[in-house]
This record gives structure tokens, sequence and C-alpha cells, in this order.
């Protein structure tokens, strides 16, 4: 699965562990709030001494309906945990807070991007997620059966996570901003029996119509037997043109809760059991439905939200992140309502209807730990620093950072602008396959770095190799995990095969977590990014191939290759080049056609930045696409060594060319 110029993605990772080297600078963490941390330095030596110890000791914080006998069952490349016992994850996140004082704890404080809000108590959650969980049965949902959700960043969408949770029904859920197209794809995988979607949601002012999307998807989807529908605003995006309601199969999903008894009888679920399906992309055109389960997974996520957030019952928790991707799952729902804590939800945009509009949320609910990504950072940076200047941010005591590699300047300005100086940051690495947080520093023990997700959290087992898979001790490699943790991916659903083949073959006995990184001299890890055909588009994980799959979709393009080159904001953007059948031309609408052709077909974050014609695409003697070169000249670099190409002077004509196209 990797490139196939090993010393191309050599120089590239040479050259940045050379910027990455000249960071010197160190924050310890500031003194007082070592002295309270929850995680501290005795947890490092605790799971060092027994890991497996280690992890029954953060699964006895969870409530088991039964023991489990063995903890961990490991025939690589499949880990069972906490094998023979009995749980309920929404059980876990809401009903064990009510007989205590959270019961009137706020649970979910909510923003929709016009300005309303809402909050629901720990009460009042249960009540909510009891009669979804209710309706689901009714409509003949059952434990074990897939349920597609498609929603905004609205409390329904925790409500139906933890709904299914309860009944023992497998969720997939869909980023709202993905295509009718990928939406489809994901319920024909699956074989979803039924959806949870809206009217509609917010972005920038404008509604996004989900359930005609949602429609136009399921008509190619035979497994759907029903739809429920949340009524996103009345008078707003639940206006019903919003929303045609196809009778016996689409239903309003408050009519349908409104009857429902809100007592829901939790099932007991096996730890294996699964909970959730979550697709990503990989290095073929066909998204991976990533498979996480019951005991394993709520126990990584749990301990980590409590010891690398520092979390406690006065924090409010804000994850910036969308129900759609994994951040959204572990550290939005599973991990902070296990917890027993208060999260904050914000449907929008960061800068609507201001480029204040997340330090006016900051402000208004008076957020303690702010967890973002790095493409953020860097947009915050950019706006200028009066916005969050303007608003009182004292409240924060904790910050984080995920889903990219964050650059130490993106790092020291949040640190200061956003922290005032006095927050810890913690830059947290870990993967939609991980199911939680990896390697990261713990606030009050750990030394930071600018730059670096410095060490692995307790219990976790990480090494650097070289291409052959030799450890090494320090210097570049590759970044693979050498013992089963708890929240590890099981398989990809219905494709077993390719689980082993792209987790656990270019290392065996390792997994390979398709990053490269540095480990400097104290054992700090510096993670580089990916190595694979996998780009990183403002934080979200975009296959090469499902673009190019989508470009030669268009009826005027004979081929494609895409390659992710550097962009200030979004970390990396996508450049696509095409080859057009005989007969069309090369104008500037059929360039826009193209881009809007990719958004249709897999969602607006896949839209390529640039599109480049070209008579020919690089090649080598065997015909295969030569990316890295095209890389280096949509970065505008000299170009590398093309002695293997079957014709050099293609790739020079494409340079000149794109130059030209950009001046
Ligand atoms: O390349 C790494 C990058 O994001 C990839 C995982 O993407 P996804 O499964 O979408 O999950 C993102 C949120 C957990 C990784 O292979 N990545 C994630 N966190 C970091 C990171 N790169 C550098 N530093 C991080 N903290």
């Amino acid at each position: 699965m990797l490139d196939a110029g090993p010393h191309a993605e050599r120089d590239r990772m040479t050259d940045q562990i050379a910027t990455l080297l000249s960071e010197q600078r160190r924050f310890p963490p500031p003194q007082a709030f070592a002295a309270h941390a929850i995680a501290q330095p005795a947890l490092y030596e605790e799971a060092a001494r027994d890991r497996l110890a280690f992890w029954e000791n953060e699964a006895r914080a969870l409530d088991w309906i039964r023991p489990w006998t063995t903890t961990l069952e490991w025939r690589l490349p499949h880990a069972k945990w906490f094998v023979g016992g009995q749980l309920n994850v929404a059980a876990n996140c809401i009903d064990r807070h009510l007989a205590g004082p959270r019961r009137n704890k706020a649970a979910i404080i909510w923003e929709g991007e016009p300005g309303d809000r809402r909050v629901l108590t720990y009460w009042e959650l249960a009540r909510e997620v009891g009669r979804a969980a209710n309706a689901l049965k009714r409509l003949g949902v059952r434990r074990g059966d897939r349920v597609a959700i498609y929603l905004p960043m609205i409390p329904e969408a925790a409500i139906a996570m933890l709904a299914c949770a309860r009944i023992g029904a497998v969720h997939s859920v869909v980023f709202g901003g993905f295509s009718a197209e990928s939406l489809r794809d994901r319920i024909n995988d699956a074989q979803a029996v039924a959806l949870i979607t809206a009217d509609g949601g917010y972005r920038r002012g404008q509604i996004v119509p989900l359930k005609r999307f949602a429609d136009e998807a399921i008509a190619e989807c035979p497994s759907i037997r029903h739809v429920m529908v949340v009524q996103r605003r009345p008078g707003g995006a639940g206006d019903e043109s919003f929303a045609e309601m196809k009778e016996g199969r689409d239903h309003w999903w408050h009519r349908l809760l409104d009857p429902e008894n809100p007592h829901c009888p939790a099932e007991a679920m096996d730890a294996e059991d699964l909970l959730f399906i979550l697709y990503t992309s990989g290095t073929t055109g066909k998204p991976k439905g990533i498979v996480h389960t019951t005991g394993g997974y709520l126990t990584q996520v749990t301990s980590t939200t409590r010891y690398v957030f520092d979390l406690r019952d006065d924090d409010v928790f804000w994850c910036t992140a969308d129900i759609g991707w994994v951040t959204g799952h572990s550290y939005v729902v599973y991990g902070p309502l296990a917890n027993g804590a208060t999260v904050l939800m914000y449907e929008g945009a960061p800068d609507w209807p201001e480029r204040d509009r997340f330090w006016k949320l900051v402000a208004r609910w008076g957020v303690t730990v702010f967890y973002t990504a790095p493409t953020a950072i860097r947009a915050f940076m950019k706006w200028g620093t009066d916005h969050p200047a303007r608003h009182d941010l004292s409240t924060l005591r904790l910050l984080g950072s995920v889903g990219e590699p964050i650059n130490p300047e993106a790092w020291i300005w949040y640190r200061k602008h956003i922290g005032g100086g006095r927050c810890p940051i913690v830059d947290t690495w870990w993967q939609t396959e991980t199911g939680g947080i990896m390697i990261t520093p713990l606030p009050g023990v750990t030394v930071t770095k600018p730059g670096s997700a410095t060490v692995p959290f307790p219990g976790i087992g990480a090494e650097l190799v070289d291409t052959t898979g030799k450890a090494l001790p320090k210097g570049g490699g590759f970044l693979t995990l050498t013992e089963p943790w708890p929240g590890m991916l099981r398989t990809i659903y219905g494709d077993d095969d390719r689980y082993r083949e792209t987790y656990w073959s270019r290392f065996p006995g390792r997994y390979f977590a398709g990053d490269g990184a540095k480990l400097d001299d104290d054992g700090y890890w510096w993670i580089l990014g990916r190595v694979d055909d996998v780009l990183n588009v403002a934080g979200h994980r975009i296959g090469t191939m499902e673009v190019e799959s989508a470009l030669v979709d268009h009826p005027a393009v004979a081929e494609a290759a895409v390659v992710g080159k550097a962009h200030e904001l979004k970390g990396q953007a996508l450049a696509a080049f095409v080859t057009l059948k005989e007969g069309n031309a090369a104008t500037a609408e059929l360039k826009d056609d193209l881009k809007e052709h990719v958004a249709k077909k897999i969602g607006a974050i896949a839209r390529p930045d640039d599109v480049l014609f070209s008579a020919d695409l690089p090649k080598t003697r065997s015909g295969k696409i030569m990316r890295r070169l095209l890389k280096d000249i949509a970065e505008g670099r000299a170009l590398g060594d093309t002695t293997t190409l079957a014709d050099p002077n293609v790739v020079a004509r494409l340079k000149e060319q794109y130059e030209g196209q950009e001046s």
C-alpha cells in the first residue's frame, strides 16, 4: 500500500524532519494544573508494570451487567476484549448518572447555527433516548440490525446513536456533507434497514436539504424499510417542502416519538457485539466500513476522555467535530457522556454569521475544555487575533488538537491567543480505526513540544520501523502499533481479507497506521502524515482513488490522477490531472463541471481545488501513474527522478502547463 517511490517518500520526510528538528521550545504543565490533574505520573508506571491490569482497571469504571472472564483474546490480527462480559453503552452513558446529583445536570448544551438553543439534562436525555429506542423497535428494528444516521449536528444525532446502542442496533453515521451517492453506497454496504435523517440542517445560513439527498440515495437502497425524519426547525428548515414524505416508509421523528414510553430496557450486549460501523477512505475507490464493538471501545474512550481532557463534573467540554467523523463518536458522544460530562454541540460554521462565532460560544457557555482541528486553528490565525480578543475566554483551562499534524506556529498561536498562555495543549494522534486516542500528552504530566503528539497513552504500544519492518529507536520511519488495544477496529465490515491486507500485511505482526513519523531523542513522536494514497484535506480523510473514480465517471474523462498539494489552511488540497476523451474541448466550463461532478458524487469536501487537462499522464514503463511527480508539479517543486518514466517529456510539458495556468 506504500507509494512505489520509497525514495521520494523518504526525501519528503527528511525535509519535514529537518524543519521539526529545529523546534526547541518546551512547555511543562503548569504547576497548579499538575498538582490536581486526574492523570498522575503513576499511571504510566502502572500500565508499564501490567498493561492488561491497567485496562481491566479502566474497564471496571464502567457498569457491567455481567463481568468478563477473559481480558484479552489475541489471535493476530483479531482481538477480543473483555470476553464473556455484558454491558450496554447507552446505560453507561445515561442511566448510571440518573441516581445521583448528575440527574439534573446538563448532558448536552446545543446551539444551532441560526442561534436557536436547547439544553438537555441527563434526565431529559434518558427520556428522549428511551422514546427513540421504543420507536425504532416499533418500526421493527432489532438487535444486530444496521441503522444509517444522516443528520446535522443537532441533539437528535446523539439521541439516535444512543437509541441504537440501547436496543443493540448497529449505527452507521454518514457525515451530512456527503452526497446522496456516498450515502447510498454506505447504506448498501451495511444493508441498513432504517435511516434517520432530517428535513435539513444549517450551514453558513443555507439550508442543506438532507431529506432530498436521502430520497435520492434510498431510491437505490432496497434494504431500507423505514425513514425517520427529524424536523430541524418548524417554520425554518422544517418547512414540509424540504421533505416529501412517502406514506408507509417515512415518519416524522417527533410524531413517532410522542406517544412512546420513555422507558426502554437496555439490551444486555456482549462486549464484542458491534456498536457501530463508520466508513472511512482507504487506498482503493471503495470506503471501508470500520467495525467497532462494545466493551473495549467504551473502555478506551471513557478512559482517554477522563485522563487526556482531565474531565470533571463542572467542566463544559466542547469537541468541535461533527458526529459524522470518529472524533464526534468518541469525544462528542460516548467518551464524555460515559463520564457524566456536559458537552457543547454546535451545528454550524465557525465563521457564521461572523468569524468570532466559536469565541462567542466559548464565552456564552463558559467552555472549559476545547478540542478542535489544526485546519480550524490555521483559519483562526488567518482571520486575526481581534476575534478571540473580543471575547472572555478565561473559562478555558485545557486545549486539544486532532486530525492532522499541527505546525508549531499554529500550536504557539493557539496557546497564546486562545489559551491565554495558561492552558496546556494536548495534541492527540489517533484514527477512525483506533477508536480512541493513542498518542497524546497527559496534560498534568507531559512536557509538551509544539508539533509533537508526544508519547503513547498508558497501555498503548507504538514503535517506529524502517521500510523493512525493523524497529528504530529514533529517526524517521513508519508508525506501527505493537499490541492490540481495547478500542481497536475488529475488522472491515464484510471484508476481513481487506482488513488483514490493509493493516497487518505491510509489517507482519504489527498494525501499520499508514502514517510516517519521527521519533526524537526523548522518545517523542512527531507525526508527519499519510504515506499511502490517502489525503488529509482539512482534517478529513479522502482517498485519491475515490476522487479519481468520480472523475472518470464523467463522460468527458478518459483518465485521471489525483494528488494532494500543500495548502496553507487545509493542510492538503486536491489537485487533479485529467486526460479527456477524443472530441472534448479543454474548457474552463468543463473544469468547473468536473469539480461539481466530484462534489456531487462524493461530497463538497472532495471537490478538487485545481483541475489540469493534459494530453498524457506521466507513467512508468509498466503503466503506473507517477503520482509523486504530479505532486512535485502541483506544489511547484523541481521535478524528482524521472528516469523510470516511459516518456519523460510528458511530465516536463505538464509542469510548464501547470505553471502557465497559475500565473
Ligand atoms: O494521518 C493521521 C491524521 O489523521 C489520520 C486519521 O484520520 P481519521 O481516521 O479521519 O481520524 C481523524 C481523527 C482521529 C491519521 O492517520 N491524524 C490524526 N490525528 C493526528 C494526525 N496527524 C498528526 N497529528 C495528530 N494529532
